[in-house]
């Protein structure tokens, strides 16, 4: 008997119930705050994922070639998908666009807790705005979507990156990007390769740099202003930020943490990672600010903020917390024949099922006490019953299967 691939999931209707109903939880929440939904493809040219994601998920794509001779992959992200969009399109669309997707995403990495090779994960990005307040808007959804699924145990970590880089000028590293991939390692890695890498890099004095890291507060922070305009920026967008969030009244919700860097290459500005308060999962979700990316796809420059939500780490912390759902799935009536009665049962299925109601009936002729034994293990609300006896009248028995409770109902009535 073949198995599923490793790291991927089957949903069994149950399971399917319950990750639509948290999913439509999530697709409320994006809409309230008047985002819109698109979808984009499951494979796009090998090139435009590996030209701008960061290393470490270049290494995971799932890529091969086309019985045309083209590489091409399964998507491991959306972002350059739909900046691929925005760039293909742009003089149609009236910026801001506030957009939401739950695409499917494939990457080859060693399943475990939190980690799958094919996932689903919400993305909700905003493109045309630099605003701050356009920052606070991708946080915020996130927080409600948080809040709205019955979670509390968790904390957005805020940074900017251009606090980073400033800093790491200071210091005259050369190689930015190859520190921010380093530090983004920091809790990935032990202590002692972390520190080699970075003296690898060139950063003699990696302990001044992680103090300030490790010290700066969103109450202290304006203490480092002067030093450089990156810096200086940064800490502007960040105190913007945290008024912002007060003005909602979500900074609680919200801490600021220099060490979030994001592993991604793409991010220019503002930074986040969501993790459960004891961070004992994986980062929940992340994202930040890619001002650059559309550009990049031949594009006008569009700035753009968003993030990624995965649906794996989301379901542990929900089981943790409680508060997955149980789903159950029904029908709303069976349809029990007793007797050469067709030509009823279709003529009624079709009219209940054009009210909405959900509807089904034997199909791989059963008998009557059979028929009952699958309407009860299809959770069957009420059976009705056609038979010969009742149709000479006129009529047909509907029997509620909760209370018990029966009636008689004229045929043309219903
Ligand atoms: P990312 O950090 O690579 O960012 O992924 C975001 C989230 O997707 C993670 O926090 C995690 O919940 C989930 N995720 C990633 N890899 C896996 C995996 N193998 N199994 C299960 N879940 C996973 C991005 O993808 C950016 N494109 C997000 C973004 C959107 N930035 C701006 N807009």
């Amino acid at each position: 008997m073949f198995q599923r691939l490793r790291g991927t999931r089957d949903f069994y209707p149950e399971e399917m119930a319950a990750r639509n109903k948290v999913f439509k939880i999530i697709r409320e929440t994006a809409e309230r705050y008047g985002f819109v939904e698109i979808v984009s493809p499951a494979i796009e040219s090998f090139d435009l994922i590996a030209k701008k994601s960061g290393e470490d998920i270049r290494e995971e794509i799932y890529a091969f070639e086309d019985k045309g001779g083209r590489t091409i992959c399964l998507i491991p992200e959306f972002t350059p998908s739909v900046s691929r969009m925005i760039a293909n399109r742009q003089k149609e669309l009236g910026k801001p666009l506030k957009w939401f997707s739950i695409p499917r995403h494939w990457r080859y990495e060693r399943p475990q807790s939190g980690r799958l090779r094919e996932f689903y994960q919400l993305n909700v990005d905003i493109f045309g705005s630099k605003s701050p307040k356009a920052d606070t808007e991708v946080l915020s959804v996130g927080i409600s979507i948080m809040l709205n699924l019955g979670l509390k145990d968790f904390l957005f970590h805020i940074s900017n990156r251009e606090f980073l880089h400033g800093l790491l000028q200071e210091y005259n590293v050369s190689d930015i990007h190859e520190a921010f991939r380093i530090i983004d390692k920091r809790e990935k890695i032990p202590e002692e390769e972390f520190i080699e890498s970075l003296l690898n890099c060139g950063i003699k004095n990696y302990d001044e740099i992680l103090d300030v890291l490790d010290s700066v507060n969103i109450d202290n922070i304006e203490n480092f202003k002067g030093r450089n305009k990156m810096m200086d920026r940064s800490i502007g967008n960040l105190l913007d930020i945290s008024r912002y969030l007060d003005y909602y009244g979500f900074r609680e919700y919200c801490t600021l943490d220099l060490s979030v860097v994001r592993g991604l290459a793409y991010y220019t500005g503002m930074v986040f990672e969501v993790y459960d308060k004891k961070k004992e999962m994986r980062s929940l979700f992340g994202g930040g600010r890619y001002d650059d990316l559309v550009e990049s796809f031949g594009g006008e420059p569009t700035p753009a903020v968003g993030f990624g939500m995965g649906d794996v780490v989301l379901e542990l912390m929900m089981k943790k917390e409680g508060v997955w759902p149980e789903e159950k799935t029904y029908i709303d009536y069976y349809i029990a024949n007793i007797g050469d009665v067709d030509r009823h049962v279709l003529s009624i299925a079709r009219k209940l099922r054009d009210k909405g109601y959900k509807v089904t009936f034997d199909l791989v002729d059963r008998n009557l006490s059979n028929q009952l034994k699958y309407a009860d293990k299809i959770n069957a609300k009420n059976v009705i019953f056609v038979g010969e006896k009742e149709l000479k009248e006129g009529k047909i028995l509907i029997k509620n299967m909760e209370t018990g409770e029966q009636k008689k109902v004229e045929i043309g009535k219903i």
